[in-house]
């Protein structure tokens, strides 16, 4: 494992097993962060965003079996895969919640209705914290007031239904961060929540990642979402990841037509405005098609994508992507206009 890296995520798969046959959701994902690294993992609903993150916490479902290596950088065990741990043993629930901690994208569901708010984030408090009830309280309310909830004392008595949307949110970063981590997973963590309260969460987590130093994973099917705070960007397509590279790279030099159809429905941040959005659907992958997964919808699709799946392709050390266009023998193909345009302003309005 290189020494500033945090995660190391190797050739993972998702097997799910269905009664209608075997779905392999996730089909060799790799990537790697450094500790106090951002990254975006983007793509449309389905590809296997979550089931990625959740084999890194161990929560998987039970059909769901993942293999390959999640080697972390753990400071209780040194370094150490996570999926050779037993998933229901003390080592794994040493580190999850603890040094890794996640945001889910539904705060109605992560929290229960039936105990007050300071009592659930508190439960993490005292079970890795401090015994000490009194303590704890007092830990517990600090980091509720870190993520901007007002009137902690009344709040923290309060059940989730006396929350808003946004609040819940916010009482939902604070369970995560009340441990302190390393690392946060946030799964979609703004979907739910209209605009303005999306951006104030948005930047609060930038803010919480800045000051803890923490090494994030932001997961979105929004390319825009994660514009101004992801160091690298993972785009992935049908339980692969398609392309990668640091931000830069993929917003002003995409070379994947899958990214350029995400740059192109990508809402634009300030009007609103919605150029098209992706036609077609992602393949149903427990009858996976032959050849490149995106083929059918791709409109820059060669015969060959038909036959055989790309391979990735390096475009700088950085940069990768699975595209036959990149190929030195491919034909070649322009990205379109209208998104051209789109990045050229986007460089203007980042300066
Ligand atoms: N427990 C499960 N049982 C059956 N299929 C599942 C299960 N979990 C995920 N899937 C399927 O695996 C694929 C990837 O899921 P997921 O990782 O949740 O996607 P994403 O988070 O990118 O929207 C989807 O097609 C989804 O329907
Ligand atoms: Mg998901």
């Amino acid at each position: 494992m290189n020494k500033e890296n945090i995660l190391e995520v190797k050739d993972l798969h998702v097997d799910i097993h269905m009664t209608e046959g075997l779905l392999t959701a996730v089909r060799g994902v790799n990537f790697e962060m450094k500790r106090g690294e951002t990254l975006g993992l983007v793509g449309e609903s389905g590809c296997g965003k979550s089931l990625t993150c959740k084999a890194i916490l161990g929560i998987n479902d039970r059909k769901c079996v993942p293999s390959g290596q999640i080697l972390f950088d753990s400071e209780g065990l040194g370094k150490v895969d996570l999926l050779s741990l037993d998933q229901k043993g003390k080592e794994i629930r040493s580190i999850r919640g603890k040094e890794i901690s996640m945001i889910f994208q539904e705060p109605m569901v992560a929290f229960s209705p039936m105990y007050t708010i300071g009592n659930q984030i508190n439960e993490a408090t005292k079970l890795h914290i401090t015994k000490d009830k009194q303590k704890s309280k007092e830990i517990s309310m600090d980091v509720m007031r870190k993520v901007g909830i007002a009137n902690v004392e009344k709040r923290y008595n309060q059940y989730p239904h006396e929350f808003s949307g946004g609040m819940l949110q916010r009482a939902l970063i604070a369970m995560a961060l009340v441990c302190n981590p390393k690392m946060l997973i946030a799964d979609e963590p703004t979907t739910a929540l209209d605009v303005t309260i999306q951006a104030q969460i948005l930047e609060l987590i930038n803010e919480i990642k800045e000051k803890r130093h923490l090494s994030v994973i932001f997961i979105t099917h929004n390319l825009g979402v994660v514009a101004n705070m992801a160091d690298r960007i993972a785009v992935m397509y049908a339980g692969k990841i398609v392309e990668y590279g640091k931000s830069e790279e993929i917003f002003y030099e995409p070379a994947h037509p899958y990214t350029w159809a995400l740059l192109s429905s990508m809402p634009d941040l300030e009007t609103s405005e919605r150029l098209e959005s992706i036609p077609g659907t992602p393949p149903n992958m427990i009858y996976p098609p032959k050849g490149d997964a995106f083929a059918p919808r791709n409109v820059y699709a060669l015969d060959i994508d038909f036959e055989l799946e790309p391979p990735l392709f390096e475009i700088t050390p950085t940069h990768s992507a699975a595209t036959w266009l990149l190929h030195p023998n491919a034909p070649k193909v322009e990205m379109p206009k209208v998104i051209k345009a789109r990045i050229e302003r986007m460089r203007k309005e980042r300066g």
